[in-house]
């Protein structure tokens, strides 16, 4: 990135105009801290225009943010509101946050088993933003579930549960509230620095003591480069240690959706049948990785010696099931009606397709940021900001990567808003499908992790 031209009077002396740093960022230089923070704050506050805020999203997404404006953006976010202070909580505060996905409700499963295992666990979740389905959306599914709590309401459900998730409101993080909107409007979404900046803001400002990242890889991440996962990864560890907070970064994989289901309604189900105790074979893959991360989230937690010795305390959670009482308590203390988990009537989707092979041989890949599409345009998405979606809407997966297929045996099922939803999601995740002979090569669940030490290290280098 070129540097400011030292001859070029200093901006912070002199009153700052959002025209001029957009242009900045526009022509490749870097930013002040000054400039950063204007941005952050205005984007909060509702001062600066969406028009000039898009603008510049773009201009940062083209032209990148260095290390230092990216340190600059994560912690400027989280100072745009209120912040959450969990030391009354007489816990360590540990959270987990993913880098976005399909299928993926590990929340649903982590954040009882950690406060099951006595971590305290105040989660800012976010929406959907691009083809991935977000935490809020699938919550909201439940009836009169609450995401935009009080401060004072997070703590109380906090106190009573160990675990409680909410969503950025007008006073907590307003300015990932806008510039995540607007990034999942404008095609900005991709972007390492703004990612980690989107991720830790929320996260630093609910306090934590530690926090464990989830960072997707391959055909569902929004980087589907490794090498831009693994550096997406060692930005959050180092910027979040840096700012006081221990944490950690899991490589995962993304290259199919996590477990059965991706929706919002369907994936409250698959996980809560998780916390019941069941385990569907399609189900393994979510069940094995929550566990290993609420095994992170105990260790770093103060509560088992190691993080293998998390993972053994947590399963014990799943199966005495404290998790699922937590998860319970937290839904109906957040306004949520539980008894919907034991109404069969309640799924009722506007329209219903079971999608059969088209061909014989063993499914190969999946374009899991396609499916993820489907999955959205099925009505589980947005098209526009502040629409409402559809809680019904999503796809169940008969058939995981390596499963052998006949052409007629069912494939998936599609959950749609109404029939005419149902044609271009057929045609996108038939798109996306790749058939073979010979089963695939398996993909590790967990493929890197980072700690602060590795993560200073591989930026650190040339
Ligand atoms: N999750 C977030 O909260 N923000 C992003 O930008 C991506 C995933």
């Amino acid at each position: 990135m070129k540097q400011a031209d030292p001859s070029e009077p200093q901006t912070s002396a002199l009153p700052l105009h959002m025209i001029d740093i957009l242009r900045k960022k526009r022509d490749g230089l870097a930013l002040e801290a000054g400039e950063i923070e204007f941005v952050a704050r205005g984007a909060g506050s509702g001062e600066i225009p969406q028009d000039q805020l898009a603008a510049w999203l773009m201009a940062a997404w083209i032209r990148g943010l260095s290390l230092d404006e990216t340190r600059t953006l994560a912690l400027a976010m989280r100072d745009s509101g209120e912040k959450f202070s969990p030391a009354r909580l007489g816990k360590k505060a540990v959270d987990k946050h993913s880098s976005g996905g399909v299928g993926d409700k590990t929340s649903f499963l982590v954040a009882p088993l950690a406060a099951a295992c006595g971590v305290a666990v105040p989660m800012i979740s976010g929406r959907a933003l691009g083809h991935t389905g977000g935490t809020l959306d699938k919550l909201e599914a439940i009836p009169g579930y609450r995401t935009a709590l009080s401060l004072a309401e997070f703590e109380a459900v906090l106190k009573k549960c160990g675990a409680s998730i909410v969503g950025q409101t007008p006073a907590l993080v307003p300015a990932d509230r806008v510039l995540y909107a607007l990034r999942d409007r404008t095609g900005t979404v991709e972007n390492p620095s703004l990612i980690c900046a989107s991720i830790l803001s929320k996260k630093l400002a609910a306090g934590l003591d530690a926090l464990v990242l989830d960072v997707k890889t391959g055909s569902g991440a929004f980087l589907p480069r490794y090498e831009d996962c693994e550096f997406l990864a060692a930005l959050m560890v180092a910027t979040a240690e840096a700012a006081g907070t221990r944490t950690v970064a899991l490589l995962t994989d993304m290259d199919q959706p996590l477990g059965y289901a991706a929706g919002n309604w369907i994936e409250l189900v698959e996980a809560v049948d998780l916390l019941r105790g069941q385990r569907p074979v399609a189900s393994e893959d979510l069940r094995e990785l929550s566990l290993i991360l609420a095994g992170w989230m105990i260790f770093l937690g103060g509560q088992a010696e190691s993080a293998q010795a998390g993972y053994t305390r947590a399963e014990k959670a799943l199966a005495d099931g404290s998790a699922l009482r937590i998860f319970f308590e937290m839904v109906a203390a957040q306004g949520g009606d539980v008894r919907v988990f034991d109404d069969p009537g309640f799924h009722k989707p506007g329209a219903t397709r079971v999608l059969e092979a088209w061909e014989n041989g063993h499914v190969a890949s999946m374009d899991t940021t396609a499916l993820g599409w489907a999955v959205q345009r099925l009505g589980a998405g947005r098209e526009k900001a502040g629409e409402p979606v559809d809680p019904h809407a999503g796809i169940l997966f008969h058939t995981r990567r390596g499963t052998k297929v006949e052409r007629g045996q069912p494939f998936a099922t599609l959950y749609a808003t109404s029939d005419a939803h149902l044609a271009e999601p057929e045609g996108i995740l038939k798109r996306a499908i790749r058939f073979c002979q010979a089963p695939p090569q398996p993909v590790p669940l967990v493929s890197r992790i980072f700690i602060r030490a590795e993560a200073e290290e591989y930026l650190a280098r040339p």
